[in-house]
This record gives C-alpha cells, sequence and structure tokens, in this order.
C-alpha cells in the first residue's frame, strides 16, 4: 500500500496519498477553502479564479488547487494575506458581472451568491475598483442548445474545459481580448451534430447564469447540481 503523505492544514493533523493536491486534502478532511475553477482531482486544474490560496510555511502563498502535498508541510487557509488576496480575486469576478440577483433566473442557486458570503464580500459593483464598461451586452442565441449571456459570464473557463475534455473540440471557447473577453459558442451545425452530444455539462458546470439551456436541452439538463 502506498504510504500516506502528512501535512498540517489549519493545526488539523491531514493524510493524503503523494500527489493530491491541499485542495483536495483539505476538502476531504472536511477543511473548506474557498474555490471555483476547481472542477476535481482528475481534471487538471488550471488555477485561474485565485480564490483557493492557502500560505505554506516556507514557501508562501500557493493555489491549493496546483500545489501538491508534501510530508510535513504546514498550510493556512485563513491568514490575513490568503483573506485579502483571496477577496481581491473574488472582486475581479463581480466587477464585470451583472450584479442585479433578484431579475436573474439562477437566484439563490449561483455559485457566486455562495462564494460571496464565504469570502465575506458584498455582492455590489466593488468601490476600490476602476469603472469597468458595463453596457448591455446582446445575448448569444446562435446555437440550437445553449443561449449565452455574456453579462453574466466571469470567463471562469470551467465550460470550455468540459466541452474540450468531452467534444475533443471545443463548441464553446474563448474570444476577443480585454474587456472584450466572452465566450464564443459554435453555431455550425454539422460540428455541433458531430461532436456535441447535448450532455448539458457546460451549463451544469457554469456557476453562474451565463448558460442556459434552450428548450431542447431543457429536460435533460438539471440545472439544480449547477450552484
Ligand atoms: S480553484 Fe484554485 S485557482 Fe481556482
Amino acid at each position: 500500500m502506498m504510504d500516506l503523505v502528512e501535512l498540517t492544514i489549519d493545526d488539523t493533523q491531514v493524510k493524503a496519498e503523494p500527489g493530491t493536491k491541499i485542495l483536495k486534502a483539505a476538502l476531504d478532511a472536511g477543511i473548506y477553502i474557498p474555490n471555483l475553477c476547481y472542477i476535481s482531482e482528475a481534471d487538471l486544474p488550471f488555477g485561474a479564479c485565485r480564490l483557493c490560496y492557502v500560505e505554506v510555511e516556507g514557501r508562501g502563498l500557493v493555489t491549493s488547487c496546483t500545489q501538491p502535498v508534501e510530508d510535513g508541510m504546514v498550510v493556512h487557509t485563513k491568514t490575513p494575506e490568503v483573506n485579502k488576496l483571496r477577496r481581491t480575486a473574488f472582486k475581479l469576478f463581480i466587477a464585470y458581472h451583472d450584479l442585479d440577483c433578484r431579475a436573474c433566473w439562477k437566484n439563490k442557486r449561483c455559485e457566486l451568491q455562495r462564494l460571496a458570503a464565504r469570502v465575506k464580500v458584498k455582492l455590489k459593483t466593488p468601490e476600490d475598483f476602476r469603472g469597468l464598461p458595463t453596457d448591455f451586452i446582446p445575448l448569444d442565441t446562435t446555437n440550437p442548445f445553449i443561449t449565452y449571456d455574456p453579462n453574466r459570464c466571469i470567463l471562469c473557463g470551467k465550460c470550455v474545459w468540459v466541452c474540450n475534455k468531452k467534444s475533443g473540440q471545443p463548441i464553446i471557447d474563448f474570444a476577443y481580448r480585454g474587456y472584450e473577453t466572452r465566450l464564443a459558442l459554435s453555431s455550425d451545425i454539422s460540428l455541433i451534430k458531430e461532436k456535441c452530444s447535448s450532455c448539458g455539462e457546460c451549463v451544469i458546470t457554469c456557476p453562474t447564469a451565463a448558460l442556459k439551456p434552450e428548450s431542447s436541452l431543457g429536460s435533460t439538463v438539471s440545472l439544480a447540481g449547477g450552484g
């Protein structure tokens, strides 16, 4: 049997298999670390959201979803510096997000709302950030299965990741640059027929209300798992 690695997370002794990432070891031990772009240990972490920062003694700040456990490692998940960085990372998500939650079809099932409470940030446009463009961007309805609302997209990339993994060729991908960055959904019917299994994983994985199934998918996609 494989020797387990022993480490300390917030004064709790934790054991994990070698190679396990700190985030997974912590969650398995019942220690919550905020995270958003993490999907599972089997999926490559892309370390994009920066919410899962922790402090490792002798090493400093690391993203816990990408950092493997080591014997004797001492991890702190809630130092003032960690909390500050985490809040800044979260504010970046909401700085450019439509925050009219009461008008949102995913209100109370949204992962951003859940995380806001966890990281103790109010869901309102951050005052300590430079103003960002807030013009309404038209919905993308070109795909027959999914409607994309760029105003509610936080560009976390989870849908791109799961789509790529499932289809081998992303039917959803990033497009444009800078403030203009958003998702582009393929409207190429032959590509969709060939590659898209209408699994609905992209919708389920989306932490916000950016992706919505059209009626053709609605019966097969359980939105309850989405946030
Ligand atoms: S969960 Fe680690 S960077 Fe997003």
